[in-house]
């Protein structure tokens, strides 16, 4: 199977994203232009770092770059000021300067985490994302949100930085937990529910394939990559329409935060809980179909990923609390809690208009 190109069409600031099996073994051929004589860094996490970096450094010999790595812990933990502290410090020490290159090796945590180190170190380094799970490879890879979580939130403390190049090597998502390949398809299925019903029927026929067929899966981040692409263009530091992507994420992370960002909850798995939960809410507010949100749950219950809250394990704040969490999203104004609703399958968009009373009965039906 060949490798494809979506572009990111964003001015100065465009890139490309490579897509398809092979591409960790190609990576220095691929990076070599971008690279030229300058220094190369590499961020990572541990479990990352035993399976995938030696390829990597590898193949960017064979390319002439000679490329040392940090391994942080893996884990949302990482996402701290202190791991910041310590990436900026280790790439200092090794004297990245700004046309030099820094490449992001892992899943979302390390993406975001070296994004935003490379944004402000020297006030904006070039940086590569080459994504090793599914939720990076379709989502946090592209776009270029970078950041880090705080005590009151995730990601509350970051920069709109993009990178030089994406590089999402399909084959290595086959090293993932079968759990981990799940979270992250509730990101892929995330594109599908809000904006291409199409997608969303092509995945209700073929999702269950792709762990194992290779072909489905280049097709489904290939699609998913460019659906993010398309919005990215059109709205780069969300000001509107890249709000939807959000879908799933108000009630997501602060489902996330109440269960301490821990393994009881990953972050696509609180995602398929939350958009299941943003279609009930929009069913009850007269917005979409009873079939709709029916539909959603028994897709997710089909990939077996969870789709209530009564889903997760163990004890959970109260509503009020959880309501609060959801006060700290960054899509609040003014106050107010803003939701991406649905008026059916790939049709979402932004609202503010959400009485706290449905609010409250969506929640309670969830947890029972
Ligand atoms: N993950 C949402 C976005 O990139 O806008």
């Amino acid at each position: 199977m060949s490798i494809e190109t979506v572009r990111v069409d964003l001015g100065a600031r465009s890139y490309d994203v490579r897509i398809g099996q092979g591409l960790l073994d190609r990576a220095g051929a691929e990076i070599t232009a971008l690279a030229g004589q300058r220094r190369v860094a590499i961020l990572t996490d541990e479990t990352v770092a035993a399976r995938h970096l030696a390829g990597l450094q590898e193949s960017l010999a064979r390319a002439g770059i000679e490329a040392p790595a940090l391994a942080l812990p893996a884990g949302e933990a990482t996402k701290s000021w202190s791991r910041l502290g310590d990436a900026v410090e280790w790439l200092l020490a090794r004297r990245i300067e700004r046309k030099d290159l820094v490449i992001a090796l892992g899943g979302g945590v390390i993406g975001d985490l070296a994004g935003f180190a490379a944004a402000i170190l020297r006030r904006g380094v070039r940086f590569v994302q080459i994504p090793t799970t599914l939720l990076a490879q379709v989502d946090s890879s592209v776009g270029g949100k970078t950041g880090i979580n705080s005590p009151h939130g995730k990601n509350l403390i970051g920069a709109f930085h993009q990178p030089a190049l994406v590089l999402a090597d399909i084959d290595v998502l086959t090293t993932l937990s079968p759990r981990d390949f799940r979270a992250g398809y509730g990101e892929v299925a995330k594109y599908g529910l809000l904006g291409d019903e199409d997608f969303f029927e092509w995945l209700e026929a073929n999702a269950a394939g792709l762990a194992s067929d290779a072909g489905l899966r280049q097709h489904a981040v290939r699609h998913s990559v460019a659906m993010k692409a398309g919005i990215v263009q059109r709205d780069e530091t969300e000001q509107g329409e890249r709000a939807l992507l959000n879908l799933g994420h108000t009630f997501g992370h602060a489902l996330e935060s109440a269960t301490g960002y821990s393994d009881r909850l990953l972050h696509g798995e609180g995602v398929a809980i939350g958009c299941a939960l943003a279609f009930e809410l929009s069913a009850r507010l007269g917005l979409c179909s009873q079939e709709a949100p029916s539909r959603v749950a028994a897709h997710l219950a089909a990939m077996g990923l969870p789709s209530r809250i009564a889903d997760i394990p163990g004890d959970l704040p109260d509503d009020e609390a959880l309501i609060g969490l959801m006060g700290q999203d960054k899509k609040v104004q003014d106050g107010r809690l803003r939701f991406v609703l649905a008026r059916g399958i790939g049709q979402a968009f932004v609202t503010d208009a959400v009485p706290p009373e449905a609010l409250r009965a969506v929640l309670a039906q969830s947890r029972a």
